[in-house]
């Protein structure tokens, strides 16, 4: 963006950038060569970049934290007095049309902790370029619509044999004093944010893929010795990836080879650089010995969203930062239908809209809201959000499921067509999706700039005597500061009738329902009211709607109790029945309903559901989380009420099915482990239901649970016993709690686990996460570690809405401001609800916040606390 004309910077001289303002690059890079020579102490960077004018404009070169050791423009040396610098880039004047630079600059890897840029992490050199990082490379123009032609050369001392960068490697050989170099060439154009390079000592799983098109692709994965044999899963995963790819949206790899390799100290989960993914060990690595059964398929979901942005992101990109979701909401969409394929499709989506609720409805409803595409940001890093990722996601799969498989398909064709090799922006997939399809989704457009969760309200009326039944709606969103009044959006809300007596769907072929727009089960309200009349209905209905959750809505529908029940045992889809059950259980926890209804329904289903569909049966008992709850209630919350309403109810449940709870866990023994759903279903409702017998004081429960752990043959058997151990204080606890650190003190991932476990523990307290924090195996520079304790704090609002806790959490991001912003950022954000506390709560939560204000000073803090401060 121009950087160097907006001149509005914020009261921590930061600078906002807004959508507005976007303009076409200056210059065009025809291509880059670049030679990375790394020593332990520093390393040099050389890079030739030749440019070619395409409209008038300074000539504008990113750079931050480079020391600029000469630099010559057509052959001639330039002094400080052609070009002017700052802290953020260096301007060229009087640039000629054709510009072909030497750049050297210094950079210190080995000391920099924010991992971006280059950065050492152990033994390890790797770059982290996504969304500004390569201008801690060099000086480039570092923005996406950028896309040039990368050479690479790596130098590096032999205690270094790894040296990657994207693309293919064209040379390699030794250089004097014990050191050696390799050449890669990418002939694929790509942004700068796309570039990656590793320098280290890794070993290698290799495997191979053949296209569509008959073309061999080699797949590596490099990771520490130690690991490679854990990395078979993800090498599967990739292979089904690509093989997903091409047969549901036609789109085979294009280069010789694909590279992924695994790194322990990460920020995020994982980076799509082209050819060259870097991972966090957490999304790469798996080993039923060291990883749940829900991590691992984590790990799957994200070999898939990473391969599937070579295309969605890649070969595609943005124009610009304030697109993320283009590439980010499509290709969510696109894992979570892959992993719809690895587990039942109803789980699935259970999942994805279980965190959908309880993290994006949160942040929405809060003062780090903002709309899928952002029109103004500070820091970039901090957009990539829940909404970003996963509210886009809901975007992309609403116009998906509008247009159905096959028109899709074609819209998508359309899109790959038109904008392979382009930067671009929302419009550009929404125009070719429509012009693809035949169908005109322009309507969907203001999803992504308007912010917020609309809210669907409703009532059903069924007249006997003229068979009817007229079903009433309407949506609304409530006004966010500092945007627009919002105005109605097409949500298609999935509908369908079931008769009360029998249960039975109705089937409403060819009775009035096209007229009224009601097409394959869905209707799009796209008014703020609407009503649909449903003719020929000769017997009582019951409406079900939102079915498959059509729509990333609040739907608060005048359904009865019992309609809900009702609703839970005769749905036709888990996903559906879950939903049932959601509902219930929210006007149990929110609005103080009786919660019999709701106990004899999950009493009469579960059973059932429980020996057809172990993994349907251990979501169908999920309760939702204290965060979820906090984040629906908008004033005057008391975290120790909601906490003590759910433990109620969850006792309750615990005491209504005690026998079942019994005979069920005996009749799911230990059996060797496998990788498939029906057995990952029975490890989860084991554990569930063991939580359960221990809430109900089942005569043992906590014996079963030592047994569990003693006898676990893998992760998620050991884990969730040891939860019910540590989080119910249990005689054994401490002993297995050793137990698991001495058998897995050098496996940091499950060594991650041991924090969290006590980290996330209810009954635990601030000294305590302090404690863990203060333990040997702590480390600062591992994100993962940081986030195994404040992450799983944070799943105990009444722990962390206390003076002491919001303490914490502000002394962490103060700490990591200048070490880690991004992930500060990340950390400081977990306190987004903090105005919504009742008194003196709020007022001591304000005065925590506001003393942090003077103490830290990078972007990705600063406009996070800014924005917390406006509430
Ligand atoms: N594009 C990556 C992904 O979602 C995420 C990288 C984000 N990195 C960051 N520093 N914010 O696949
Ligand atoms: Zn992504």
């Amino acid at each position: 963006m121009n950087i160097a004309v907006n001149p509005e910077l914020n009261e921590n001289s930061h600078q906002t950038i807004y959508l507005k303002d976007y303009t076409p690059p200056s210059f065009e890079v025809l291509s880059i060569d670049l030679t990375i020579q790394v020593h332990d102490d520093h390393t040099l960077v050389h890079s030739k970049l030749v440019m070619q004018r395409l409209t008038s404009g300074d000539l504008t070169l990113c750079g931050r934290d480079l020391e600029l050791l000469n630099i010559s423009l057509n052959g001639n040396v330039l002094t400080p007095d052609d070009y002017n610098i700052d802290p953020e880039q260096l301007i060229i004047k009087n640039a000629p049309d054709q510009a072909e630079f030497s750049i050297s600059v210094k950079i210190h890897p080995e000391s920099n902790t924010q991992l971006e840029g280059l950065y050492q992490a152990g033994n390890l050199f790797v770059t982290q370029n996504e969304p500004e990082g390569f201008r801690k490379i060099t000086f480039f123009p570092d923005r996406p619509d950028v896309l040039t032609v990368f050479t690479t050369r790596i130098e590096a001392d032999k205690k270094y044999p790894t040296l990657l960068a994207n693309g293919n490697l064209v040379e390699k050989g030794d250089l004097p004093d014990n050191r050696h170099f390799a050449i890669w060439h990418d002939p694929t154009k790509k942004p700068s944010y796309l570039f990656a390079a590793v320098i280290g000592d890794l070993a290698v799983l290799k495997d191979s893929f053949i296209t569509m098109e008959g073309r061999k692709v080699a797949l590596e994965i490099y990771a520490l010795a130690q690991d490679l044999p854990k990395c078979h899963v993800a090498m599967q995963a990739l292979k089904d990836s690509m093989k997903w790819d091409e047969d549901v949206y036609g789109r085979p790899y294009d280069l010789d080879n694909y590279m992924i390799v695994a790194v322990s100290q990460f920020n995020m989960g994982a980076m799509e650089n082209k050819g060259l993914n870097i991972f966090n060990t957490v999304c790469v690595l798996a080993d039923p010995e060291i990883t749940t059964d829900p991590a691992m398929f984590y790990v799957k979901s994200t070999i898939a969203h990473e391969y599937f942005h070579n295309w969605t992101g890649n070969r595609i990109t943005c124009r610009d930062w304030f697109q993320l979701c283009l590439k980010e909401g499509f290709t969510v969409f696109r894992d979570q239908s892959f992993s719809e394929t690895l587990q039942s499709a109803a789980v699935q989506r259970i999942d994805d809209v279980s965190s959908l609720k309880s993290v994006q409805f949160a942040e929405d409803a809060g003062p780090l809201s903002h709309p899928p595409r952002p029109d103004h940001f500070v820091e970039i890093n901090n957009f990539y959000t829940a909404t970003v990722y996963d509210k886009g996601a809901e975007i992309a799969r609403m116009m998906a499921n509008l247009l159905g498989p096959e028109k899709f398909r074609q819209g998508t064709d359309e899109y790959f067509r038109r904008h392979d090799g382009q930067a671009v922006t929302v419009e550009d997939l929404v125009d070719s999706l429509s012009d693809g399809s035949g169908v005109d989704l322009h309507h969907f457009l203001p999803w992504y700039s308007q912010p917020g969760t609309p809210c669907v309200k409703g009532t059903g009326h069924y007249d006997a005597s003229a068979k009817t039944y007229t079903l009433k709606l309407s949506q609304s969103t409530a006004k966010r500061p500092n945007y627009p009044e919002p105005q109605a959006l097409p949500i298609p809300v999935g509908v369908a009738l079931f008769d009360k007596n029998t249960g039975e769907q109705l089937q409403l072929q060819g009775n009035a329902l096209q007229q009224n727009g009601v097409k394959d089960g869905l209707f799009v309200l796209d008014q703020a009211e609407q009503t649909i009349v449903f003719e020929q209905i000769h017997t009582e209905p019951v409406v079900s709607l939102l079915r498959n959750f059509s729509a990333p809505v609040l739907l608060d529908f005048a359904y009865s109790d019992e309609d809900l029940a009702f609703l839970l045992a005769n749905e036709t889809n888990g996903f559906n029945q879950w939903q049932a059950a959601q509902m219930l259980l929210e006007r149990i926890l929110l609005q103080g309903h009786d919660p019999a209804v709701y106990l004899d329904a999950i009493a009469q289903a579960l059973p059932q559901v429980a020996d057809t569909d172990a993994l349907l049966a251990s979501r169908l008992l999920d309760i939702p989380s204290e965060s979820y709850l906090a984040s629906r209630i908008d004033q005057n919350f008391n975290p120790a009420e909601v906490h003590e309403k759910r433990e109620v109810l969850l006792k309750a449940l615990a005491d209504k099915l005690k026998t079942y709870w019994a005979q069920a866990y005996q009749a799911l023994p230990i059996v060797a482990f496998e990788d498939n759903s029906v057995e990952m279903g029975k490890r989860a409702y084991r554990n569930v239901v063991l939580g359960f017998a221990v809430r109900a004081n089942v005569e043992g429960a906590l014996d079963w649970a030592s047994q569990q752990y003693d006898n676990a043959v893998c992760m998620t058997e050991r884990l969730g016993a040891l939860r019910q151990l540590v989080w119910n204080n249990a005689p054994d606890a401490q002993a297995r709690l050793e137990d698991f650190y001495k058998r897995f003190k050098h496996e940091d991932l499950a060594l991650d686990q041991w924090f969290a476990v006590q980290a996330g523990n209810p009954k635990g307290n601030v000294q305590l996460a302090r404690q863990l924090m203060q333990h040997q195996d702590f480390d600062w520079s591992t994100p993962n570690r940081i986030r195994s304790v404040t992450g799983h704090f944070a799943g105990n609002p009444i722990l962390v809405w206390t003076q002491e806790g919001m303490q914490f959490y502000t002394e962490i991001a103060k700490r990591l401001d200048q070490q880690n912003p991004v992930l500060g950022s990340r950390i400081l954000q977990l306190l987004s609800r903090w105005y919504t506390l009742a008194e003196p709560m709020r007022s001591e939560a304000r005065t925590i916040l506001q003393a942090l204000k003077g103490q830290v000073s990078s972007s990705s803090v600063c406009e996070t606390l800014n924005n917390l401060l406006k509430a």
